[in-house]
């Protein structure tokens, strides 16, 4: 019987580009998606931009822009490279919408009403200067535990430990730099215990949640849950509370709404068909989320729907993080890649197919190496299936005049063998475990290529032409239900081969019993083409942070931006050296920048543009002798090139230029 199933990953966070973190789950639910659509299953996939929060507000306030302008801006990037991965979406909207309003209105209006919303004053940090509450991440300061300096006012990147902001020593405002202050604030709290009892069933039912994402919420169960404070002070960009003055809803609880919001939006002159969904529950709801978000869609989310009159979701399928060689993506390695720079250097069907080969049901993080990176698309994937393509459809099948007679019994007890793997392949794909699909997969191809090694047609066509038709016609039809197989992870890839055997591009699980037969075979172009291990190193260097100084960031700045260790190999790479300048002056149409020329001895003379206009003026900087990063890349930047870069520490008015002792000498290498 053919399903109704409606499909979410997450919706990513308005205030950072798409990376390989959140290709990991757009690709496990792509594939996941593809398959059901590919046997027939009436499937959706919906997604959004999750545009609220302070963050969005406060970087949109830094580029002068409005909130609406900003996350329009971010969403239609996050959906280009998203796309560019070849997910495919069938909404991608966004959570400052209508339809999100009026379902988030309606849901909290419906908590009020059955007595799930209670009402208290607390205490929070406040900003007199910025006039606002503080988010906990934009309040620095000394962690109590281990008395790190500069850490975030929720928890220490050193020790690790968790914190109220509260007892952070020496706390600062991340934004001003100012003390706050503690301030009462009246706050709504959604009463998550009222449904402790109902959320223990629906969480003890495995078709719900993973068993390991099971044991997971029943530690938090044995804690007892918690009411959770689902509003805001203004100004916050948000949808301002119903019967409240200033009040705003928190982000989470208007972000897993935009699931509806989005659904709500496609099927908008439809409305019986989004009841199947979220009311009737005749249709299915399978969300995937990575594993650090659970909290929010296994229990808050069913919680709220619950209590509201909705149905609850049929699966939350949680899945690991994704790591890059070995260790959590880093800015300073290069290895937090995003996905535009990927783009760039490789190909996206690559990349789905290595994940595919390495993920599986579980919530384990998948680690993305890029030498088995390498070694698992060269050899498995066009060493072993385009090969088989390869070797049959160019120069053998041209001396055939390129056309494949009726399959010979042979020829269709190997396809039969090929065809025999379905049952388990369907079992693995709809279970997530992608890599038994593509070992068996792989088998699969060893088969055919052995087939193809013993006929060794390029010797037979020598003596026997009408053999060598029905060999190619064996594999070519082998090929094209290992294309079939393959399609839900890479549809690019398998649409080429469809074209290629003259086959209908929409070739699916439903074709699989059918044959290629007395047909004429297009002409070969290249299917795909092995990885090139140089694109991969360039990725690397493009992705590391101090290569790539957005404009307007002083050099302090950017240094603050890096974490983990470098290596003294690293740091002699750099190359610092005292600067004279000999000419400083405004820019026009920039409100941060300089543009100096720093006399570096037998370097020459370097032109620069340093974010350092807050604290100098250009009259004051001629003569002054400053520390100098010399062999930095040259840097277009949208007032002119920039060729090197001046140290500095603070910012604003208190920024301050690194000066060299008294008898340092332009050009002099700082050791
Ligand atoms: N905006 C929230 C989700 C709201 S859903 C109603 C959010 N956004 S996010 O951009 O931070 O993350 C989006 C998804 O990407 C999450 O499921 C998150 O787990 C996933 N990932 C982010 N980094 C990841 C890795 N490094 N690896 C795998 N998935 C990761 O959370
Ligand atoms: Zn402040």
């Amino acid at each position: 019987m053919k399903r109704k199933i409606l499909v979410t990953t997450a919706l990513p966070y308005a205030n950072g580009p798409i990376h390989l973190g959140h290709l990991l789950e757009g690709v496990q639910t792509d594939i996941w998606v593809r398959f059901q659509k590919s046997t027939g299953n009436e499937t959706y996939l919906f997604c959004a931009d999750d545009t609220h929060g302070t963050p969005v507000m406060l970087a949109a306030k830094k580029e002068n822009i409005s909130p609406e302008e900003l996350v329009g801006r971010i969403q239609k990037e996050h959906y280009r490279d998203l796309t560019g991965f070849h997910i495919q979406y069938d909404n991608y909207y966004t959570t400052n919408s209508q339809e999100n309003r009026m379902f988030a209105e309606e849901i909290y209006l419906n908590l009020k009403q059955a007595g799930h919303i209670s009402v208290r004053e607390i205490e929070q940090t406040y900003c007199e200067f910025d006039k606002m509450f503080l988010p906990d991440r934009f309040i620095r300061g000394t962690c109590p535990k281990c008395k790190s300096p500069d850490q975030y006012g929720d928890g220490c990147e050193v020790c690790g430990s968790n914190y109220s902001p509260k007892d952070l020593i020496d706390s600062k405002c991340a934004i001003c730099g100012n003390a706050p202050v503690l301030r009462n604030s009246k706050h709504l709290f959604f009463r998550l215990q009222n449904f402790s009892e109902k959320l223990l069933d629906w969480i003890s039912d495995e078709n719900h949640v993973q068993e390991g994402a099971k044991n997971k919420l029943i530690e938090w169960f044995n804690q007892g849950l918690q009411e959770w404070d689902i509003s805001r002070d203004g100004p916050y960009f948000g949808f301002e509370i119903p019967g409240e003055t200033g009040k705003y809803f928190y982000v989470w609880l208007d972000a897993p709404i935009g699931y509806m919001a989005s659904s709500k939006n496609f099927f908008k002159d439809n409305a019986n068909i989004f009841d199947s969904f979220w009311r009737t529950g005749e249709g299915e709801i399978v969300h995937f989320v990575g594993k650090d978000i659970l909290y929010f869609h296994a229990l808050f989310w069913p919680a709220m729907l619950m209590g509201s009159g909705y149905r609850t979701p049929s699966c939350v399928n949680v899945h690991g993080f994704l790591t890059v060689n070995g260790e959590k993506m880093s800015k300073s390695r290069g290895t937090f890649i995003k996905a535009s720079t990927f783009l760039k250097y490789l190909d996206p069907e690559h990349f789905r197919f290595y994940l595919a080969s390495k993920l599986g049901p579980g919530l384990d993080d998948l680690d993305l190496n890029f030498d088995e990176f390498v070694s698992r698309v060269n050899s498995d994937l066009i060493g072993n299936l385009i090969n088989i393509l390869s070797r049959t459809g160019t120069s053998i099948l041209d001396k055939l005049d390129r056309r494949i007679g009726k399959i010979s019994k042979e020829g269709q007890a190997l396809v039969l063998e090929i065809i025999h793997s379905e049952a388990d392949i369907r079992r693995w794909y709809e279970e997530k475990s992608y890599n038994k699909v593509i070992r068996e997969i792989s088998r699969l191809g060893d088969i055919v290529n052995r087939y193809v090694n013993d006929k060794a047609p390029w010797a037979l066509i020598k003596t026997d032409m009408e053999s060598t038709r029905e060999v190619v016609g064996a594999t070519l039809n082998c090929a094209r239900v290992l294309a079939i197989y393959l399609g839900p992870v890479t549809p690019g890839l398998s649409a080429k081969i469809f074209r290629f055997l003259g086959v209908g591009e929409n070739t699916s699980f439903l074709n699989l019993n059918e044959y290629l037969e007395n047909t004429k075979i297009n002409p070969y172009e290249i299917l795909s083409k092995r990885v090139d291990e140089k694109a991969i190193e360039n990725m690397i260097e493009e992705s590391k942070e101090t290569t790539k100084i957005p404009e307007n960031t002083n050099a302090a700045g950017a240094k603050t931006e890096q974490t983990g260790l470098i290596g003294i190999g690293d740091l002699a790479k750099v190359e610092l050296r005292v600067g004279q300048i000999t000419e400083a002056q405004n820019v026009e149409g920039a409100d941060k920048l300089l543009n100096v020329k720093v006399d570096l001895g037998e370097k020459g003379i370097k032109n620069v543009f340093a974010g350092i206009k807050s604290a100098y003026k250009p009259e004051e900087l001629v003569g002054l002798r400053v520390v100098v990063v010399a062999n930095l890349e040259p840097r277009k930047m949208k007032f002119g090139v920039s060729e090197a870069m001046l140290l500095a520490s603070g910012s604003g008015e208190t920024l301050s230029l690194f000066i060299p002792h008294r008898s340092a000498n332009p050009g002099d290498l700082l050791k």
